[in-house]
């Protein structure tokens, strides 16, 4: 009896959830056309969707995004392509403004349009102070479904790292999925942090410091990790920005977890699975993308004459460890004083996002008075690309110190600028960035303050030949390696064309 009534209530979920898709897709099917009137076209279109909530931060992130829609609307003039976007506060004109003096970047307004999400707030860390990437993940879920149930396009793709949004895309909208990582939400190596009880930055000291909660801990990240697994597989392409990000994205999704399995067959989720098959192969592996640094401006400043400016280009936020550059600087000065009567300099510069942004300067900013260094350094928050190219052009050192950075962009822009880069020894500025060129080193890699500080004594004190040598192998293999042909080419590869023109 109670049995029959179980297979009844399903049957009767599936059907009303069907209706529900219909109608949201079909008020969908209405909204785009309007959407094409709007933009003055006709209704033969095909439309990507790019889930990009924080599209207007000016992060690396957001340079993958324009580049990659402004290289579809140069070479395929009949997609659409949609931005997903939280800035609420911004309006077209205003992004696609920002885009060209942040980036440099030309979007054609005749081709693009922003569907604006409401309901940001659900992705924010602020949000969820405890279990954030539960919490990020399924607020991510929310938000997708708010984009859907504006509109549906022929293609999602996610250019930030909300893998779980992919079964929201694929269940309201019926439609592929591909995504661009950035970062791997959760990565072995968190799980291994957890496993050593090692504190870092989303590991605070009171939960390293006791068993029972690292045991409960690494319960919570097995179970996301399940899930995450299998969200990455409802994807029918992957993108990575280096080989660290695609090294975990490919174990992540070879990963399995037969117990879970086994719990999962007796979840709600079990029900959408009979509804939900997907009709393709889970990617294999991701590709690896190189992001896009367009160097041709910073690829024409002089090497020569350089002031003694150790420079850090880096949005403020916590994993960046901007006190450690702090840090690393204040025993430079205090090993070395003689630079002080040079005009030694260290300058942060950094996007501010919100709130929370802007108390981490103000934290940052008593932390050098604290440490008596405040008259040698300078803030510029939010700077326009301009005045960033110009700090490019004159400084000596380009110094970054994020642990596990997965790519670094702006190292890349310190090459081609011609600012020999002091990097923390791990992670993408280890591996694919700062690695030596015809045999000859390009950068300096450090983890303490002492070792930063030896290199930046190291590169002050160099002849001026071999200088100059050092500057022209960093500029000669950053621009090389990260070119927005380079690019352009990977994101054709990855396929993103043959899923559109496919159902998911
Ligand atoms: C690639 O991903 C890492 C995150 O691991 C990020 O720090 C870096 O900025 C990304 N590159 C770009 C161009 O966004
Ligand atoms: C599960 O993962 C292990 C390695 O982690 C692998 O040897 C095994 O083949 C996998 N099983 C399945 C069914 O994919
Ligand atoms: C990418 O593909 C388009 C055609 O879809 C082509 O016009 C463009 O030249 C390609 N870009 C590169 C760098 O191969």
């Amino acid at each position: 009896m109670l049995a029959l009534l179980a297979v009844f209530a399903a049957a009767a979920s599936l059907l009303l959830l069907r209706r529900y898709v219909l109608n949201i897709r079909t008020r969908s099917n209405q909204r785009r056309e309007s959407v094409f009137k709007e933009l003055g076209t006709s209704g033969d279109k095909r439309v990507v969707g790019f889930f990009h909530p924080y599209c207007n931060a000016g992060g690396g992130g957001e340079r993958v995004l324009w580049t990659a829609i402004a290289s579809m609307q140069r070479t395929e003039p009949d997609v659409i392509s949609i931005v997903y976007s939280g800035d609420v506060d911004a309006s077209k004109q205003e992004i696609i403004q920002k885009v060209k003096s942040r980036f440099d970047i030309v979007l054609s307004p005749d081709t693009l349009h922003f569907v604006w999400l409401r309901k940001r707030h659900l992705v924010e860390d602020a949000t969820w102070p405890r279990f954030t990437l539960l919490g990020q993940s399924l607020g991510s879920m929310v938000l997708a479904w708010e984009a859907m149930n504006a509109i549906i396009p022929d293609l999602f793709i996610d250019t930030m790292g909300y893998a779980f949004t992919f079964h929201v895309a694929i269940l309201l909208g019926g439609i592929p999925v591909g995504a661009y990582v950035h970062y791997p939400t959760i990565s072995t190596n968190m799980l291994a942090r957890v496993k050593s009880r090692k504190a870092g930055h989303t590991n605070s000291d009171a939960i390293s410091s006791s068993s029972l909660l690292s045991q409960g801990k690494l319960l919570y990240y097995r179970i996301f990790m399940y899930y995450y697994a299998q969200s990455l597989r409802r994807a029918s392409f992957l993108m990575a920005n280096s080989s660290w990000t695609k090294g975990h994205v490919d174990s992540i999704l070879q990963h399995n977890d037969t117990l879970l399995d086994f719990v999962h067959l007796f979840s709600p989720f079990a029900l959408l699975r009979l509804y939900l098959q997907p009709s393709h192969q889970p990617p294999r592996e991701a590709k690896i993308v190189y992001p896009p640094c367009d160097t041709r401006e910073m690829a024409t400043f002089a090497l020569e004459a350089r002031e003694p400016v150790v420079l850090s280009i880096a949005q403020f936020r916590p994993e960046k460890d901007h006190k450690a550059q702090l840090r690393a600087f204040e025993t430079f000065v205090r090993k070395h004083p003689e630079y002080k009567a040079r005009g030694v300099k260290l300058v942060l510069i950094g996007g501010s996002r919100n709130a929370e942004d802007a108390a981490r300067v103000d934290g940052l900013r008593d932390f050098a008075k604290e440490l008596k260094i405040e008259e040698y350094v300078e803030f510029v928050v939010n700077a326009p690309y301009p005045e960033m190219l110009r700090w490019l052009s004159r400084s000596s050192i380009g110094l970054s110190t994020m642990v596990d950075e997965h790519f670094g962009i702006n190292i890349v822009e310190f090459m081609a600028a011609g600012v020999i880069p002091v990097t923390h020894a791990s992670g993408g500025p280890l591996n694919d960035i700062v690695v030596p060129f015809n045999g000859k080193p390009t950068g300096f890699h450090a983890t303490s303050p002492d070792e930063y500080a030896d290199h930046f004594h190291t590169i002050f004190r160099m002849s001026p030949d071999e200088e100059l040598e050092l500057r022209l192998r960093a500029r000669t293999w950053a621009v090389q390696r990260f070119s927005n042909e380079e690019f352009e080419k990977g994101w054709n590869d990855s396929g993103w064309k043959k899923w559109l023109n496919t159902s998911a």
